[in-house]
């Protein structure tokens, strides 16, 4: 590591004030104040100092100019958040490029100390004990300068290199088995990847022959499958449903399907089938699929039913899984899983009857297993957000180009417009206000839900109106994910969010990182307490990034859509083909890892919904999302959690308001 020199340049803080006297002087005075604090903390951590650095070194990286209340906040946090600036390898490069200012000149004065001195791996607990008086200074030192996230990020990777290399040896088993890699059961799996001549080289996938009921006889009686709808018609034709009638011409002659929102479980194991790469030897595969329908498994004893009958099936199940060879591989660790139903589902906090759902997600075993759901926990690292399923299945690529044709050229007459149904219940949904401005707008349109006979429940009505729309008001129902997103999308129509859980922290796989480029984002305190205009948001936007963003949303129709199982699309890569990469991807970096004695331990699950939205070298740090997800600190998780069962709850309620 080079390092600079601990002296910042003056003229660097001055540059600002040049043309004007009085801001250059109070530049000179702030500089001399920096001054002052980089050589007392110099003083304090290098002088005095001893272990006490990583803490501060943590703190720089917090440091996100916009919210200083952030920088002073995050010393409260405990020994285990220290943790979260070292995980991601850095680059490292990059010190040459980097502006000298005088607060990274301290952070990075401090890590190059962690390099010297931490000998043992105590490292945050010590780092924990000096926070009191690391904190104030620090945080004074940031506010006086214009700091800069990059540079801080260098600078924490410093003590991500110094401290990992103590770190791995005490942590971390296999790092023992690391000296002879080629020990390691999966190596065949990973090198057929190195093999030219095999298309399906680090592709292949194992699926496990499951007893039937686990599957195919949840189908068998379909008609417990759930207590108002008879789900026995929408498991025909591969999970499909029913075909859809063209008879307004809203829908394409062919592919079209009235597709149950919670029928993915079934869609995906058909369509598993037609993967180019399914391997019958194990020791091939890139991952390993369990056909387990969790989410029908659910549906049948979600009301009524006591605990261990919910249980029943996902004890089975696992009790099952452990004792076949390839669980042994890697833990379970390789599989991976699908339930077309919400998390919440599947987390139940404890063993009272009264609790919500079963506690698949929590069992050590799926714990190392990846479950794909339509909607994920933010605070949670074992399951992943895949899509809901829309109405639209096509066989062949020349349908998908059709539609996308077809939706590029239709000529829109409402500016926005919303289909669902208000939350009196819940005083802080927005959605009371959203459809108020619909019906008061005369760009904007409503298709109000409610029970009953409602056109909000006719696929062709609500998909006539996304076709209509420029934009497409996406607001959270019970919890924070809407199958009506997609519907929108497979329309043209750009999404609005409210909530960032809504899509850009549960469907990373699938959407593009920058979400701008395909939606809008209006944070829901506008609405609920700014009393921002929507119509005026939306018009203020450019009529040439209007069709910018369409033309994305456009364009991700292929990979937000599952195809017809019973055949396969020639070239381009549907919903499962995205999910299934997305998994052999992620396995493949673990095995890798292991091989190369890499660990994952400063990981922090708490917050895992922040390491998908990284950019390539950054590190996990505040996050303008953070007051989105934060959890009450006083009461444990419970407030949160409860609301989430909560939401799990309704969303149950409400969908029995569907395809009724
Ligand atoms: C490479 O793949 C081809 C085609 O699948 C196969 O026949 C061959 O045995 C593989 N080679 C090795 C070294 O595994
Ligand atoms: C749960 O319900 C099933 C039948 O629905 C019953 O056989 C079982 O004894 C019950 N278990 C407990 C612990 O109450
Ligand atoms: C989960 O994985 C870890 C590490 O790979 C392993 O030690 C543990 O036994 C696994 N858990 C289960 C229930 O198999
Ligand atoms: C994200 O996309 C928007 C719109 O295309 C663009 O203006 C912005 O620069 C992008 N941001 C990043 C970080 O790429
Ligand atoms: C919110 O704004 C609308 C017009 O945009 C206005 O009619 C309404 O009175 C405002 N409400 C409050 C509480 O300010």
């Amino acid at each position: 590591m080079r390092r600079r020199l601990p002296i910042t340049s003056p003229s660097d803080t001055m540059d600002k004030g040049y043309g004007k006297n009085k801001p250059s002087r109070i530049c000179l005075l702030a500089t001399l104040s920096v001054f002052f604090w980089v050589f007392l903390l110099y003083f304090h951590f290098v002088v005095l100092g001893g272990s006490t650095v990583s803490e501060s070194a943590e703190l720089i990286p917090a440091s996100s100019v916009r919210d200083s209340r952030q920088i002073v906040s995050r010393p409260m946090t405990t020994s285990r958040s220290s943790i979260d600036v070292r995980n991601e390898p850095k680059d490292f490069g990059n010190f040459d490029s980097v502006d000298t200012r005088s607060e990274n000149k301290i952070s990075e004065e401090s890590s190059s100390f962690v390099k010297q001195s931490n000998g043992e791996a105590k490292y945050s607990e010590e780092s924990s004990s000096v926070v009191s008086q690391s904190d104030t200074e620090s945080s004074s030192v940031v506010t006086q300068s214009t700091s800069e996230p990059k540079i801080s990020d260098e600078s924490s990777s410093v003590v991500t290199q110094s401290t990992d290399a103590q770190e791995l040896p005490v942590r971390n088993p296999t790092t023992n088995v690391a000296e002879k890699p080629k020990d390691f059961p999966f190596m065949k799996a990973l090198r057929t990847a190195e093999n030219k001549s095999d298309p399906c080289g680090g592709r292949y996938i194992f699926v496990h022959d499951l007893p039937p009921r686990f599957n195919e006889d949840m189908l068998k009686e379909c008609r417990s499958l759930s207590l108002w709808t008879n789900m026995c018609k929408f498991t025909t034709n591969a999970g499909l449903g029913p075909p859809l009638e063209n008879e307004e011409g809203v829908f394409s002659n062919t592919g079209w399907y009235a597709t149950n929102q919670f029928a993915v479980d079934v869609i995906f194991n058909n369509r598993m089938k037609q993967y180019e790469c399914l391997t019958k030897d194990s020791s091939l595969a890139a991952a390993v699929f369990v056909p387990f329908y969790a989410g029908f498994d659910i549906a049948r004893y979600l009301w009524g039913y006591n605990i261990s009958t919910r249980d029943a099936a996902s004890l089975d199940l696992v009790d099952w899984l452990a004792k076949r060879p390839e669980w042994s591989v890697m833990g379970g660790k390789d599989h991976f899983l699908v339930a077309g139903r919400i998390t919440w589902d599947f987390r139940r906090l404890s063993e009272t009857e009264t609790d919500w759902g079963n506690k698949l997600l929590f069992l050590p075993a799926a714990k190392n297993m990846s479950m794909l759901v339509v909607e994920s926990s933010p605070w949670n690292a074992n399951d992943f957000g895949i899509p809901y399923p829309t109405y639209f299945h096509p066989a062949k690529d020349a349908d998908v180009f059709m539609w996308q044709d077809r939706m590029r050229k239709l000529e829109r007459n409402w500016l926005f417009c919303f289909a669902g149904a208000p939350r009196p219940d819940n005083p802080k949904s927005i959605r009371g206000k959203i459809i108020d401005e619909c019906r008061q707008s005369r760009v904007g349109k409503l298709l109000e839900c409610d029970f009953g006979e409602s056109k909000c429940h006719s696929p062709s009505s609500i998909m006539q109106m996304f076709h209509n729309s420029v934009f497409c008001l996406q607001p959270q129902g019970d919890s924070y994910t809407r199958r009506s997103a997609f519907d929108a999308m497979l329309a043209g129509c750009i999404p609005v969010f409210f909530h960032p859980g809504s899509a850009y922290v549960q469907y990373t796989w699938h959407l593009p990182k920058n979400y701008s480029t395909y939606s809008v984002f209006i944070p829901e305190d506008d609405i609920r307490t700014k009393n921002v205009s929507i119509t005026q948001r939306l018009s203020m936007i450019p009529p040439e990034q209007v069709l910018k963003m369409r033309e994305e949303v456009i364009n991700l129709i292929p990979r937000l859509i599952y195809a017809d199982p019973r055949s396969k699309l020639e070239t381009q890569k549907d919903a499962f083909d995205v999910a299934v990469q997305a998994v052999i991807n992620k396995v493949t970096k673990l095995r890798k890892d292991i091989t190369e004695g890499r660990t994952n331990d400063n990981f922090i699950e708490e917050i895992s919904w922040k390491y998908d939205l990284l950019e390539e070298g950054q590190e996990v740090g505040y996050h303008e999302w953070d007051p989105f997800f934060s959890k009450p600190k006083n009461n444990g998780n419970a407030d949160s959690d409860a609301a989430s069962t909560e939401a799990a709850k309704n969303s149950w309620k409400n969908e029995q308001r569907q395809h009724s």
